[in-house]
């Protein structure tokens, strides 16, 4: 029996595989690991020490109302073997900025270069992959025979063999269980091990664990932890903080199709150095009229839980400010102060942005 490859092109890999018709499945190409790389085309790829370059990119989509904003002036460089995470809330651009980088859309503005070349290019000599939360999965077939049947498309570059795929994403045992019958993080794990099979340096991830359990969150990114010290650059986007904080070296927040904040978790903190002073009072109305009259300076949040204030503040004259009229003027008892969590510098960061930027429209 003899494989037909897939009309489509590499590069529209995993995300785009038609679920119908389902062709034949055939037997497994013989397993090739790919050569030391020796990088091909345009430019010398090899030397360049960006896998990831993004100059002033700008990405607008028509509207009926305008156009939408997604992605808004984004200077972002990654080097080799870093691990980023782009984090961000609903609609903060990190999929069209993705989806630049693997090659499915252009800029409407700006630069994108992927080693060095443009990312259609990168993806087509396979030297970048993605893993998308959507795209079709071909249901009908058994998950060894959706890898068999991607990795014919591979034929002509060099690609990771099909038993290795399977093994590094977990799912050798799930070989001839149809796609239909796998769960969600299953099925993410088959779209990782479809990722793989052109070897690429660079993984692109957008919400790759979306509708995980924490169990398989947790074995998921043990997975990309291996993947990571084999060398290989990983991009991923996520909404969840805590998954950028343990899994990125590096995280990049974004907010209206801005960056609004780069570094490591400690300097995202601290740029929003915040502190939540609280106190216990008997009457928690008065305390924050109170507090409300002082007009305290930088940006503020005053919240009520049961009989405890608690005072949201940037700026450390407003702390001190709080933490004596807590005790003085409003008989508070149990005084603390406390950095602001993690949480807090990401809400603090993100929603000044988006109010300012998010959904800018042009009229
Ligand atoms: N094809 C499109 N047509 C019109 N608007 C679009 C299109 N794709 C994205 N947008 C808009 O661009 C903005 C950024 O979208 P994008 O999908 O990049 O955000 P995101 O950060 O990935 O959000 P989420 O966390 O919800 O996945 C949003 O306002 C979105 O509605
Ligand atoms: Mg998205």
């Amino acid at each position: 029996m003899t494989i037909t490859p897939p009309r489509y092109r590499p590069h529209d890999l995993p995300s785009s595989i038609p679920s119908a018709p389902a062709p034949a499945p055939a037997p497994a190409p013989a397993p090739t690991r790919r050569a030391p790389a020796t990088l091909p085309l345009e430019g010398s790829a090899a030397h360049t020490p960006f896998a990831v370059r993004l100059a002033g990119l700008r990405r607008t989509f028509g509207a009926r109302s305008g156009e939408v904003v997604a992605v808004d002036h984004v200077d972002l460089t990654v080097e080799p073997g870093e691990i980023v995470a782009l984090l961000g809330p609903n609609g903060a651009g990190k999929s069209t900025t993705l989806d630049v980088v693997l090659g499915l859309i252009e800029a409407t503005a700006g630069e994108a270069a992927v080693f060095g070349m443009r990312p259609r290019s990168a993806v087509e000599a396979g030297l970048v992959a993605g893993v998308l939360q959507t795209g079709g999965l071909l249901p009908d077939l058994r998950v060894g025979e959706v890898v068999e049947y991607v990795a014919a498309a591979y034929r002509r570059l060099p690609h990771a063999g099909v038993d290795d795929v399977l093994e590094r994403a977990g799912i050798t045992h799930l070989a001839a269980r149809r796609v239909s019958k796998c769960s969600g993080g299953e099925q993410q794990r088959l779209r990782f091990a479809l990722a793989l099979l052109p070897d690429p340096r660079l993984l692109v991830l957008d919400e790759p664990t979306a509708g995980m359990d924490v169990t398989a969150r947790r074995e998921f990114w043990a997975t990309m932890h291996e993947e990571a010290e084999r060398g290989r650059t990983v991009v991923f986007a996520t909404h969840y903080l805590e998954e950028a904080d343990s899994f990125a070296d590096r995280i990049v927040l974004v907010a209206g199709g801005r960056v609004v904040a780069d570094g490591s978790t400690e300097e995202i903190r601290s740029r929003a150095a915040g502190k939540v002073v609280s106190a216990r009072v008997l009457d928690p109305a008065a305390a924050s009229r109170r507090l409300t009259a002082l007009d305290l300076p930088g940006d503020v949040r005053l919240e009520t839980q049961g009989h405890r204030v608690l005072v949201h503040v940037r700026d450390v004259e407003a702390a001190d400010a709080a933490a004596i009229t807590l005790l003085t003027a409003c008989d508070g008892r149990d005084l603390t102060v406390v950095p602001a969590s993690l949480d807090e510098a990401f809400v603090a960061l993100t929603s000044q942005t988006t109010s300012q930027t998010m959904h800018q429209e042009i009229r």
